[in-house]
């Protein structure tokens, strides 16, 4: 809630943030990087998604960052949204990389990551009040995200799985919350054999935030062990602002069987 963090400083910029509207989503937001990360490509991984379904929907959105999907289901309709991100740089994980501050000082990685993260918290308030949102926001760890706010029709997970160490306990404790859907963005691999490629690789110290991607037979499987069936699994492509190039993410839609 935003009670949570009262004393939040939301700094002021006439530019930061606009609205527009076309074919990729409701609205797009632009944040300057001193107010926060430019998450300016997620509306296009919601393609797999019908902002229509979300008309009268209580929605979460794990992993919220600047909040633009949230903003966006808002906009869609949805009821009521709820925003949720990590209450503490403890929760992020990190590849192990021996020189690296997060593995050899992570009480110092955990105050400078804590402060990047402040930016996009700064951000994302920056854009509520900009937007007259009236979503609500909670913190915490998304492997074991509380139940008081009770159950969400719909969840977005997107572009957190492949940034833990333990996708399937996060799926567990999002599947715990969520009522109805499951929209979930991350790379994948499309096939239905059960198989994982671990992305890290020991040359690359500086790509240390992905960890994994699963198939689509893992998530089937998973899915259906927390009583999910995916609807359908999208992929498209899209612009990625802060590498300038296409990507392409997967989006699956899964509801409760
Ligand atoms: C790449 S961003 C995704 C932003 C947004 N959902 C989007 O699709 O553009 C990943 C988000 O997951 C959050 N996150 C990572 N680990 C987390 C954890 N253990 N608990 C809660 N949030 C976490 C990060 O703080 C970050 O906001």
């Amino acid at each position: 809630m935003r009670a949570l963090f009262p004393n939040l400083p939301v700094k002021d910029f006439p530019n930061a943030v606009s609205k527009t509207t076309n074919h990729n989503g409701p609205h797009q937001m632009h944040l300057l990087p001193q107010y926060g990360y430019p998450w300016t490509w997620a509306p296009n991984r919601t393609m797999g998604f019908t902002w229509a379904d979300l008309r009268g929907k209580r929605v979460l959105d794990v992993g919220c960052a600047s909040g633009f999907l949230s903003f966006s289901a808002e906009a869609a309709g949805a009821s009521e949204v709820f925003s949720f991100d990590m209450d503490s740089a403890i929760r992020q994980h990190k590849l192990p990389f021996k020189n690296g501050l997060y593995f050899s000082n992570f009480e110092e990685w955990v105050r400078q990551q804590g402060a990047w993260i402040e930016t996009w918290k700064n951000a994302y308030w920056l854009a509520h009040s900009r937007l007259n949102s009236h979503a609500k926001v909670f913190y915490g760890d998304v492997y074991d995200i509380t139940r008081e706010y009770g159950q969400f029709d719909v969840t977005f997970v997107g572009s957190i799985l492949e940034h833990l160490s333990d996708p399937i306990r996060a799926l567990a404790s999002i599947s715990k919350v969520t009522r109805e859907t499951l929209a979930i963005t991350t790379p994948a691999l499309h096939t239905e054999d059960p198989i994982a490629r671990f992305v890290g690789d020991q040359d690359k110290p500086t790509v240390d935030f992905v960890f994994w991607v699963y198939s689509i037979g893992i998530y089937r499987h998973v899915l259906g062990m927390l009583g999910f069936k995916i609807l359908n699994v999208k992929r498209p492509s899209f612009f990625y602002e802060i590498d300038k190039r296409e990507v392409e993410a997967t989006t699956i839609v899964a509801e409760r069987s």
